[in-house]
């Protein structure tokens, strides 16, 4: 290495929201910390989330909001730093939030308050004797490893020293804003284990018959949306939306998370009906038909796309109550097959990234490395949509933080 290095207690790569949460509480430890980031400006995807006022946490996160290889491994972290611990910071930035449903906690304002308060807190580590440098539109050029100046990072700025590298660079959801495999990649430098990533919290995409359903696009309905492996799907009572390549909505972005290519994604477009609503339709009103009940319960469109499909013409009063427990069962189970998803490009999320076998689950550091961290979506835990993502990148980075 030419030239000499300057020297810091940790390098955290990437300012994003594990990585800044991880500097704030290093540099209040008294860390004198270093923060490169390859983009222009910090904490781009806080910008944009939550339709730019960041759903920053949600009230109920848990385990088990979560998906990882080991679903037991985000416990401690969770447990340690709770939505109402970040709560409680943003309160005491005075930023005004809301509930807005199912515990997701949104700014009144802004999601740049966010980003400020973030900012301000690792300036706040010089009360404390510590110091958080940020540099932005850092490119790094090589990260090396040896026993006299720890984790050596090379920038076109010039070469950065630390005992301590923290890898907070996110998954590869969004490349047009710069995201990448790069975590990845030093993971891998380092002999770390990745599982295999894919994107999640995804639109998906319907090909072959189902295409039909695409000239719906725009018709959203509350549903209970499944997907999964056979018995330990995971539902999610939410809406969804068709769009024109295919299925998406809070409902399904969540089961996207949970299908694999060649799966189905079951869709149960009457969740309040009770079983045998439709043969007791038949008794009360005989002289009805299965598109005017459907059209009743669900927009025009949709309503007559599913009879359409089920094929059931006539009034209920003929129709054989086999034929009607039949439609029932569709209708609380329809089979989508999606040909794909709208992937990495319109993704929110990664699901998979470097094994948590690797890290240690208290202080995220690697089991096999030492000194070396990894924190944020760039690991194998991945939340459900809303706010669950942030509180894993807030509780990973301060368990990470609290440990340089
Ligand atoms: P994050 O991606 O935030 O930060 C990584 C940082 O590393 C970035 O600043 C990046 O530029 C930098 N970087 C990448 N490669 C680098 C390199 N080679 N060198 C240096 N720096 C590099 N979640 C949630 O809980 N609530 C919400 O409302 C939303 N909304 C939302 C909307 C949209 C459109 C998206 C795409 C995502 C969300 N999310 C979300 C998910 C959330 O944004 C995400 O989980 C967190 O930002 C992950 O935080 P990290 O710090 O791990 O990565």
């Amino acid at each position: 290495m030419d030239g000499q290095a300057q020297r810091y207690d940790a390098i955290i790569l990437g300012a994003g929201a594990a990585g800044l949460m991880a500097a704030a509480r290093a540099g209040q430890r008294g860390r004198r910390v270093l923060v490169l980031e390859r983009a222009d400006r910090v904490g781009k995807k806080i910008l944009i989330s939550g339709g730019g006022r960041c759903n920053f946490t949600n009230l109920g996160a848990g385990p088990a909001n979560y998906l990882s290889s080991n679903p037991h491994f985000a416990k401690s972290a969770l447990a340690r730093y709770t939505a109402r611990d970040f709560l409680g910071m943003v309160e005491r930035h005075g930023i005004a939030w809301h509930e807005k449903t199912l515990g997701q906690l949104f700014c009144d304002g802004s999601a740049q308050q966010i980003v400020d308060m973030l900012l301000e807190e690792c300036a706040r580590a010089r009360d404390f004797g510590g110091e958080v440098a940020i540099r932005c539109g850092e490119e790094i050029d090589s990260v090396e490893h040896g026993s006299e100046l720890g984790f050596a990072v090379t920038t076109q700025s010039g070469h950065h020293a630390a005992p301590a590298l923290v890898i907070a660079t996110g998954g590869p959801s969004i490349p047009k804003m710069g995201a990448s495999g790069f975590a990845y990649d030093l993971a891998r430098q380092f002999g770390l284990k990745i599982v295999e990533p894919r994107p999640a919290l995804v639109p998906l995409t319907l090909g072959g018959e189902e295409v039909l359903f695409r000239e719906i696009s725009g018709v959203s309905a509350p549903v209970v949306a499944m997907a999964g492996p056979k018995g330990k799907q995971a539902s999610f009572p939410e809406a969804a939306l068709f769009t024109h390549r295919g299925l998406s909505g809070p409902a399904i972005l969540q089961a996207s998370s949970y299908w694999r290519p060649g799966e189905t994604v079951t869709v149960n477009f009457l969740p309040e009906e009770a079983p045998g609503w439709l043969t007791g339709l038949k008794r009360t009103t005989p002289r009805l038909t299965l598109r005017a009940i459907l059209r009743e319960r669900l927009p025009q469109r949709l309503a007559d796309i599913l009879a359409d499909r089920i094929g059931l013409m006539s009034e209920l009063g003929n129709a054989p109550d086999k034929a009607l427990a039949e439609a029932e069962k569709r209708l609380a189970a329809w089979q989508f097959t999606p040909n794909g998803s709208e992937g990495y490009a319109k993704a929110e999320v990664t699901v998979g990234g470097i094994a948590t076998t690797e890290l240690s689950s208290k202080t995220m550091e690697a089991r096999r490395v030492s000194g070396l961290y990894a924190i944020g979506e760039a690991v194998d835990v991945t939340g459900w949509l809303g706010g669950y993502n942030f509180q894993w990148a807030w509780a990973s980075g301060v368990a990470a933080g609290d440990a340089l």
